[in-house]
């Protein structure tokens, strides 16, 4: 693998269209996990576990995708479902990781944010490791239909990631990043306001557009 600065300043997710054979499997996997673990987690409370799609599971679990689907779409055309049904077959291994919100005096905000952080890192050792990753949720992620045909409990557990694992057949170009000015604030005690990114291309970055609300 290149050097971590290199990686760095280099990585770009593959998209699962050009996921390919061989995937991590056996040892491999196990360490790619663990790598996974060794994450920051305020209190060692561990808030997230891991479901692997290997092989032929990937083809069982679309019997789930597909009712999941029908269920929230009743009107949806059979070659539609045979699609969605497909999902993880997409690349050949994927790694569902699930924040999982555990008993205790740390705040849940800092429970999802390690699950996240815990994504990256298996993203990151997937390149160590010399695959390629996509970090993706889509629509199933957010299926209660779905979530309950997996095992999760729906209040405590959500997916924080499908991590779609193969090695890249392609490559991608660089993609515009934020500008750290609009970013970062050096902060004095003359600071008035922060750089918050309020100033950027709205189209260019998606970001909500005037006389947006947050939700609860
Ligand atoms: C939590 C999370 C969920 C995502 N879900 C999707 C998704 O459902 N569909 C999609 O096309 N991209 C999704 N993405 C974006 C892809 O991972 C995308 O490839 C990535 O942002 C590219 O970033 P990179 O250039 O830094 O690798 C998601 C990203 C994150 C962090």
């Amino acid at each position: 693998m290149t050097d971590l600065l290199t990686h760095l300043q280099t990585r770009r997710s593959v998209s699962v269209k050009h996921l390919i054979e061989p995937a991590p499997t056996g040892k491999e996997l196990e360490d790619i996990l663990k790598l996974g673990t060794r994450t920051p987690d305020h209190g060692k409370m561990a808030p997230y576990y891991f479901i692997t799609f290997e092989g032929e599971a990937r083809v069982a679990i679309g019997k789930h995708l597909r009712a999941a689907y029908e269920a929230d779409n009743p009107d949806a055309p059979v070659a539609k479902l045979d699609l969605e049904a497909e999902r993880f077959t997409r690349a050949p291994l994927v790694i569902g990781v699930i924040s999982r919100i555990r008993e205790g005096k740390h705040p849940q905000w800092e429970q999802i944010l390690t699950s996240g952080a815990v994504c990256m890192n298996i993203m990151h050792a997937c390149y160590a490791h010399g695959f390629a990753a996509n970090w993706l949720t889509e629509w199933y992620a957010y299926s209660a239909h779905f979530k309950e045909a997996l095992g999760l409990e729906d209040a405590r557990d959500h997916v924080a990631g499908f991590i779609y694992v193969g090695t890249p057949a392609d490559t991608k170009d660089e993609r515009e990043r934020p500008e750290l000015s609009q970013i970062h604030t050096r902060w004095t005690a003359e600071t008035k306001a922060l750089n918050k990114g309020e100033s950027y291309n709205r189209d260019g970055y998606g970001l909500p557009r005037k006389g947006f609300q947050l939700k609860d």
